[in-house]
Order: C-alpha cells, then structure tokens, then sequence
C-alpha cells in the first residue's frame, strides 16, 4: 500500500459536510484531512466514500477537468444530504449541466454579468443599500441585520437585474429557505416545484406584458427564436434568483460578524475606505477567502483519473472543500489569518473551471457597496447579545448567520 493511500484511508470515517464550530472557520472535525491534503476520502451521510479535494493547487486542476462531471442526474452524482438527493430528479441550469449544453446557456447570460455592466449597476446598489440603512437606522437600535440589511441587499438587487417583482420576496425567499435549509427533502421538493410554479406564471406574464429585465430579454430574444424552451427558461430564471440573493446574503452577515470579532482589522479598514487605492476590494476578496461560505462543490468522474498518487475511479465522487482549499499552507502563508494584505488572487470562493461563478462581479460589487456603507455609517456597529450566543447555519448548506443581532 502506498503512503498517500494510507493516508487516504486513514480520513474514510470523516463525515462530510460538518457544521462549522466558529461559524467563520472550516469545522474543526476536518483537521484530519488538513494531515492528508491534497486528496483524501470521506463519509457522505448515506455511508457512501467519496474523495475529497482539499489542496489548492489540486482543486484547480480537476476543476478544469472535464473528466468531472457536474450533472446532478448522473447515477453515481453524490448527495451531502438526503434534501439533496431528493431534488436530483430534475435537472439544474449552468451549475447542473455539462459542456456543450453548459456553454450555451452560459453565453446567453455573460454579457448581464460583464464587468462593464455590474458597473453600471453601482448607483442603483448603492441606493439600495442607502435606503435599507436610513429606514434601519429610523428605527433605532438594535436590528437584526439579516432581515433588516443582509438578505433584502441582493434580493432587491437580483430583483432589478431579473425583473422579478420585490413585492414577491417574501416568497421567493421562503422557497430558496425550504429548498436549500428544508426540515426534509419532500419539503424541499415541494418549494422547488411552488419556484417552478411561479415562474412559469412570471413568464407568460411577461410574455403579454414585457418589463425590461433579463428575464424579458431572454424571453424576447431567446424564447421568441426557440433557442430556449419555457421549462429550460425557468430552470435559469430560478438558479439565478437562488444564486443571486441567497450567497450574497450569507457573505454580508458572515463577513459583517467577521470583522466585528476582528476589531484591528475592522479599524484599519475604515480608516482605509477612502483611501486610494482603497481597501475594501481587498478585503472583500481576502473575506471570500477566509469565509468559504460555499463549501463543498460536488462532481462524478466519467473516466478514472490518476491524480496526486492515487486514483479517482469513474462514477467516483469528488467533493471540493473551499473552506481547506483556500486555507492550503502550501499557497497561503498564516492562512487561518484575515489578512487583506495577502496575494489572494487564486483562491476559489467562486470555484474554478467553466462553473465559476457567474455571478461575482455583481457578488463583490454588492459586498464592497454594502458592507463599506454599513460600516461607514455606523462607526459604532457592534453585537448587540454575545457573538456565541448568535446562531448560524449548519454545514450542509451555505454557511452565513441564521440572524444578527446588532447595535450602534
Ligand atoms: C458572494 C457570493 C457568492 C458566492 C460565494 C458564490 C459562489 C459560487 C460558487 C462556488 C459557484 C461554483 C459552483 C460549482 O462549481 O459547483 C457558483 C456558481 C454560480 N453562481 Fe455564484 N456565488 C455568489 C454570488 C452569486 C450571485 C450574486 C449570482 C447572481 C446571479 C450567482 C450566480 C451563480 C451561477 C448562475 C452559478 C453557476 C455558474 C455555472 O455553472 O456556469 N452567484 N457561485
């Protein structure tokens, strides 16, 4: 027997996902794998072995790999939770799909999210945060920023970009809930097939009745030419409302809960907002990177793959765990630091390959906008119960906080 397949061995009793300790560190139960990086194998919750990839070098090599697939109705896809399995009946749009059907409809939707238009975009994120302060702050301390500020964020401004009626939200986001955080996974089922529901009525609406977000551009354009059908156009529609307001949410009360347990690091920050160059792109990318929020990106082989001295058989499961990927000692010096001044252009918060996100120009436009606001305007932000007492998600969805209790 090989070392590393000693190794390998030595972690198949790791259950994987586990909820965090600190909602803002990987789960101390992984330290094992941190010993056999960069490969290990672990438990999924049906006892079933999968590897899983925790080195970052690693990581972005198979990412690239298309002998990994990331069709959820592979017979041999992995399920971290039997919600997840349940849902694995239908398919998913981009995150869901192989090349070439990925590569279409990833075209389709590039030029929404290019850098030049999430620019565009600022003043109207801007106002939005803007206005979610003022009515905050109206009311007086304290607030719970996750319903106050956290998650409305990118729910109004998923809600522009689609042309998804706000007045819906509270729907809409209870259905992202029970989906990704329900008690089970017929529960989750039903909040998926209620989304569908709605968004089929959205689109004939729109089809009579035309606004001027994505939605309607894509209907005019694409389901008008018969480049899309309605299924395949609310399989999109509702991975980019999920996708848009859901981690973007957790990446606000995460990273905001993150930097009030880092009081050095949150002054310097707000000495160094206006400065130039400023410091909060760093910071929002180094907070990507030590918070991880999506931990745990799913792939079957199709092929066996010889990788890093062992071999990942076909219909093998392979999971990338963000949260020890971008703490890898080999790439990062002092990695279980918060330390903006890092090189940390590698790190794999949005993943890699053709499924990295599609999303994060708009993701950090909105985290920079609203935590440098929110910060800036409440010099005094502080927690208003003690941190241990604030509950967070638990470890098989995206972590961020259940609520935060916050003063000024
Ligand atoms: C900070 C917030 C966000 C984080 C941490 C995040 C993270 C990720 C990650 C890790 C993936 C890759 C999944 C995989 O490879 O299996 C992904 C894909 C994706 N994200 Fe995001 N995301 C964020 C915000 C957003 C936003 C605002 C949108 C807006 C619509 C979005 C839309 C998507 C879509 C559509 C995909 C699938 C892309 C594809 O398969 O081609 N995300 N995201």
């Amino acid at each position: 027997m090989t070392e590393s397949m000693e190794a390998t061995e030595a972690t198949d009793t790791v259950a994987f996902p586990q909820d965090r300790t600190c909602p803002y560190h990987p789960p101390t139960a992984y330290a094992p794998l941190r010993e056999t990086r960069p490969l290990s194998r672990v438990s999924l919750f049906d006892g079933r072995s999968v590897w899983v990839v925790t080195g970052q070098k690693e990581a972005r090599e198979l990412l690239i790999d298309p002998r990994l697939s990331s069709d959820r109705r592979h017979e041999a896809f992995p399920a971290p939770t039997e919600r997840f399995a349940g849902l694995n009946d239908r398919r998913i749009a981009l995150l869901g799909v192989d090349d070439p059907e990925h590569n279409t409809q990833r075209r389709m939707l590039i030029p929404s999210f290019s850098v030049k238009r999430i620019a565009a975009m600022r003043p109207r994120i801007q106002q939005t945060v803007d206005g979610l302060l003022d009515a905050m702050i109206e009311q007086g301390p304290p607030a719970e920023l996750v319903g106050a500020f956290a998650l409305p964020v990118p729910s109004m401004v998923i809600c522009a970009l689609l042309g998804v009626p706000y007045a819906d939200h509270e729907f809409f986001e209870e259905q992202s809930r029970r989906l990704l955080r329900g008690p089970t996974s017929e529960d989750s089922r039903q909040a998926r097939d209620e989304l569908d529901a709605y968004f089929y009525a959205l689109i004939d609406s729109k089809r009579r009745n035309p606004g001027d977000g994505l939605l309607d551009e894509l209907i005019q354009q694409q389901l008008a030419s018969g480049a899309v059908d309605r299924e395949e156009l609310v399989r999109l529609a509702s991975i980019l409302l999920i996708a848009g307001h859901e981690t973007t949410a957790n990446m606000i009360s995460l990273g905001t809960f993150a930097l009030l347990q880092h009081p050095e690091r949150l002054a310097e920050l707000r000495t160094g907002m206006r400065a130039e160059p400023p410091l909060m792109p760093a910071a929002v990318e180094e907070l990507l990177r030590f918070l991880s929020i999506a931990d745990g990106l799913l792939r079957v082989a199709t092929e066996d793959i010889e990788f890093a001295g062992s071999t990942i058989r076909a219909d093998d499961g392979v999971v990338f765990s963000t949260s020890l990927i971008n703490r890898d000692d080999a790439t990062y010096e002092t990695p279980e630091e918060l330390d903006w001044h890092r090189p940390n252009r590698h790190h794999v918060a949005f993943g890699f390959g053709i499924h990295q996100c599609l999303g994060q120009n708009l993701a950090r436009a909105e985290m920079e906008i609203a935590l440098g606001t929110l910060f800036e305007r409440l010099p005094g932000l502080r927690l208003a119960v003690p941190a241990q007492e604030i509950p967070f998600k638990p470890g098989d969805t995206i972590q961020g906080m259940l609520e935060l209790p916050v003063t000024w």
